[in-house]
Formats: C-alpha cells, sequence, structure tokens
C-alpha cells in the first residue's frame, strides 16, 4: 500500500510546521509492509522517523497507536521529542503524564510503554493497537515483540494495522533482529512469510505477511550532522567492533559479542583453514562420538553429535534443533517424539549408525519432580545420557579454547555446514549486562549450551590466540601441551 495523498498531507501538515523526513527517512515512511525495521547504525534518524509515524492515523477517532522503549529513562527522551513534534503538529493535543498518553482532538491517543522485564509485556493484554511501534528493537526479546504483534489489532473501522521497529545491531534480540529483518533478504525488499494463525473457532488458516529491512546509517542524516558536527567523530573512537555497529550498521561485528574469535568462511570449507564451518566428510570409524542434549519445549530443544578424532579434535556433524523456524521458538515435542527422532537419526545417518555413542545431557533432565523424568523417558525409548558438567564459565572457557586457531591455523573445534542453526546462534550470543562474564541467557543460548556440555567432557587446557606472544621454550606449559598436540600461539 503507497501512502495516500491525504496521508502525505498529514506529514506535510507537520512538516510545514517543523519536520519533514529525510530521503532515508521517507523510504522507510512509504513503506506498506506489515512489519519494517529501520536503521542499522547510529543517529540515522529513527526515533524521529518513528515519532512521525506514530502520527499518521491520529485524524481517526478510534486510532490507537503505541511506541515502546525498553527503559523509561530512554521512553523519557522520546516523550520530550514528542512534546516539541506533537505539540507543533496538533496545538490541541494533550499529553497525559500518569499515563503517559498523546490524546488527539479526534480522540484518537498514541500512548508510550516501556518493557524491562518479559512479563512487563503482559501490561499490555488485551488492548488492541494499531500501530505498533518499538524504538531500539535489539533491546527487546522476540517474545515480547510477538506478544504485541497479537495485540496489533483493528480498533475500529478505516484504520490501517502495521508494525514499524528502528534498531541498532546489538543488544539482546541482536540475534533475532538480524535474523527476521536482515539476513533474510537484501535490504529494501519485500520478505513475504507464510504464518498458521488459529481462529477463534479452532480452525487455522495461512496467512501471508510481508516484512522489510530499510537500512540506514548517520550519513543519512545531515541534519544531525549540521547540528553536531563531531558526531562521526565520536563515532569513529569507539572500539573496532562498537564502531562497524553503530557507524556503519554492520549485523556482522557488535559489541557484547561472546565469541567474536567465529570465523564463517566459505572460501576455506575444504582446506579448513581459519574457519570454524567446514564442508561435511565421512568421518573414519574409529574416532569417539557424543551426542549432547538440551531438552527444551516451548523453548527449542537441542541434540548434536559430535565426533572426535584422534587429536582430541572435535567436530560437530549432525544437529537436532526443535525449532519452529522463528528463532527461539520451541515445536514443544514430548520427550518420546524427541527419543523418537534421535533413534531415527542414529540408525541412518552414515557418520553415525552402528557405534557406541556417549550421550551427555543437562543435568537438570533427570529431575523427577514428583513424575517421570525427561531422561527417564527417553531412556525407555533407547536414548541414554549421562549428566554432563554445567559449570557455566568454565564451559564458556572451554568453548573459547577450541574455538581459538593454532599455528597451523586449524581449531580445535568444526562445524559442519549443515549445522545451520549452530552456525546462526553462535555468533548471536552476548554477555550478560550484570553478571558480564556470562552469556545473557535471554539470547537463543540453547545449542551453545549442549555443545559446552560436550566440550566439559573433553577438557582442553588453556588455549588462547593471546598466549602466541609467550615464548615456547620456556613456557612450562609446552611440554603438556605438545604431548597432546595442543598448541598455544
Ligand atoms: N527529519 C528530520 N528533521 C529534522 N531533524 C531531524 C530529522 N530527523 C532526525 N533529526 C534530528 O537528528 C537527530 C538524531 O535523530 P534521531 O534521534 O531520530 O536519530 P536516531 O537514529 O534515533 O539516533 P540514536 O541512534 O542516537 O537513537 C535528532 O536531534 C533529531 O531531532
Ligand atoms: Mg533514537
Amino acid at each position: 500500500m503507497k501512502m495516500t495523498g491525504k496521508q502525505w498531507l498529514k506529514v506535510a501538515k507537520m512538516s510545514n510546521v517543523i519536520w519533514t523526513p529525510q530521503p532515508r527517512q521517507r523510504a522507510f515512511m512509504e513503506r506498506w509492509e506489515d512489519e519494517a525495521l529501520y536503521g542499522g547504525a547510529a543517529g540515522g534518524g529513527k526515533s524521529d522517523a518513528m515519532l512521525a509515524e506514530a502520527l499518521r492515523q491520529v485524524d481517526i477517532k478510534s486510532y490507537r497507536g503505541i511506541v515502546f522503549r525498553q527503559t523509561y529513562p530512554q521512553l523519557e527522551a522520546l516523550i520530550s521529542r514528542s512534546m516539541e513534534l506533537y505539540k507543533a503538529a496538533y496545538p490541541k493535543a494533550r499529553y497525559n503524564e500518569s499515563k503517559k498518553v498523546w490524546l488527539f482532538p479526534s480522540g484518537a491517543k498514541i500512548f508510550f510503554g516501556y518493557m524491562l522485564h518479559e512479563k512487563d509485556k503482559y501490561n499490555y493484554q488485551g488492548k488492541p493497537y494499531d500501530f505498533v511501534g518499538f524504538d531500539e528493537l535489539t533491546q527487546f526479546t522476540m517474545t515480547q515483540y510477538e506478544y504485541l504483534r497479537s495485540r496489533n489489532r483493528p480498533t475500529g473501522p478505516g484504520t490501517r494495522v502495521y508494525m514499524r521497529a528502528t534498531a541498532n545491531p546489538g543488544g539482546v534480540g541482536h540475534g533475532w533482529v538480524k535474523e527476521r529483518f536482515v539476513s533474510r533478504a537484501v535490504p529494501n525488499t519485500t520478505i513475504y512469510t507464510r504464518e498458521t494463525v488459529t481462529k477463534p473457532d479452532g480452525s487455522k488458516i495461512k496467512v501471508k505477511t510481508s516484512r522489510i529491512f530499510i537500512p540506514s546509517t548517520v550519513f543519512d542524516n545531515p541534519k544531525l550532522l549540521e547540528n553536531d558536527p563531531h558526531y562521526i567523530a565520536r563515532l569513529a573512537i569507539m572500539p573496532e567492533a562498537e564502531r562497524n555497529a553503530l557507524l556503519y550498521g554492520d549485523w556482522d561485528s557488535f559489541s557484547g559479542q561472546v565469541f567474536t574469535e567465529w570465523v564463517n568462511d566459505p572460501k576455506h570449507y575444504e582446506d579448513r583453514t581459519r574457519t570454524h564451518v567446514i564442508s561435511p566428510f565421512r568421518i573414519p570409524a574409529g574416532w569417539k562420538i557424543y551426542r549432547g542434549f538440551d531438552w527444551g519445549y516451548s523453548k527449542p530443544f537441542s541434540v548434536g553429535w559430535y565426533r572426535i578424532d584422534y587429536s582430541g579434535r572435535m567436530y560437530r556433524i549432525r544437529e537436532l534443533y526443535g525449532c519452529t523456524g522463528e528463532p527461539d521458538v520451541g515445536v514443544k515435542w514430548t520427550a518420546q517424539e524427541v527419543a523418537k527422532k534421535i533413534r531415527e537419526i542414529e540408525t541412518t545417518d552414515e557418520n553415525i549408525k552402528g557405534r557406541k555413542i556417549f550421550g551427555i545431557a543437562d543435568p537438570a533432565i533427570f529431575a523427577e519432580n514428583g513424575g517421570e523424568s525427561i531422561a527417564d523417558m527417553m531412556a525407555k525409548e533407547g536414548v541414554f545420557f549421562d549428566k554432563g558438567d554445567h559449570t557455566r564459565i568454565a564451559g564458556k572457557m572451554q568453548m573459547h579454547y577450541r574455538f581459538a586457531f593454532d599455528e597451523e591455523e586449524r581449531p580445535m573445534l568444526y562445524i559442519f555446514s549443515t549445522c545451520k542453526h549452530f552456525i546462526r546462534t553462535i555468533p548471536t550470543l552476548v554477555y550478560d549486562e550484570t553478571d558480564v562474564e556470562d552469556i545473557n541467557t535471554k539470547t537463543e543460548d540453547h545449542i551453545y549450551d549442549e555443545c559446552r556440555y560436550v566440550c566439559m567432557e573433553n577438557p582442553l587446557p588453556p588455549r588462547e590466540n593471546i598466549l602466541k606472544k609467550i615464548d615456547l621454550g620456556e613456557d612450562p606449559l609446552n611440554q603438556r601441551v605438545q604431548n597432546k598436540r595442543y598448541y598455544f600461539i
């Protein structure tokens, strides 16, 4: 749906007063898709565009729009900018501070909301909104976004129902936002998805939905550069990952990423140097085989099969990930169903079948909680596990040691290119804001957990690229590591 003349008039009404969209903002505001994400870098005029977009339908009496930020202090900055914009465009509009809502002369309303905790989404239960906007979407979880999407319903006749978001790379939502909007298609092109919706009578229908990513950077916001010529200089002196994310909108490198050493380089899938991802190959019969498992029901479960060569190098050769297709949403299989699928794979996969398999799982699956444990239910199907060591930081370090490249540019953990969920989720893990040494468990960390348990079964001595500076001749550990064919580099 292109913007109609009447709709542009409303924006123009504002522009006559104080605001007119800059070209990239206009490109975003002209989109017709159900969902659109704008941004990718700092200072591109994201918040202004969001505020202007929310205003589009305020001449319709029943219209209710809502704009979110994660925290109240962040929201205040947005509200204060709305005081300038909305007041100028609609002098008769009133802002109610306690309810955080603008009331327009027609009766239309624009709310401001924040969701610091996951459960805060329920504060918006039962209320329809024609327009839902998220400023800085990567600060939210996908479940919060999806919940509000279910509240994105018409409030009356004649309103357009849609969602808009802005974001920078990084943050707890980096992974799912990137997957949903950024990596699925070339920017500025429409992504179509089919979703199953349950009607009130229980029957299911398929609906087609559309979304798009409109990238922008600070260079698209001449107004900001005019007012603050040093803005770019300030971004330019930031650490590399942060600079690439904030200045250029680079979604592959951002501050807070845990496995910054991760490399997926298709040019080296065959020679296996300086890449963690490699082409699958037929594995020699004698290599040990492990099966890692992290249980999940409404969140994905994860099963990974690993083989270990005679030097201790590990290969993730196969995965079974219980995800619906939407990141971090589980398929809700029972323990029996998961076990049956595991059996099927283990009796058919050429690299697995007919061999002794060591099963290692999250110790939580042994809990009985008044009934049969998940582990027992799976054992009945012939799938057995031992309790994994879930010491968190030690497990994370084991993954770092395994990812480190040795002097031949080879890591101690390779991933078959067919393990697409491992490849998708591991680079998106970010640090926790309070427990800064550990992974933020709000991210999609199920595959990481399962891999960590297997790594802990086969621990390596410390192995970091930074140790390259150590003179191996004088390193007392040298003896030990060389015997095991582990190298400090
Ligand atoms: N169309 C416009 N007309 C006038 N000023 C604008 C326009 N768009 C943005 N600006 C101004 O440029 C500055 C940065 O814009 P804005 O805050 O919207 O960017 P942002 O992408 O949200 O930045 P950040 O990443 O810091 O949140 C603000 O002072 C804003 O008012
Ligand atoms: Mg902003």
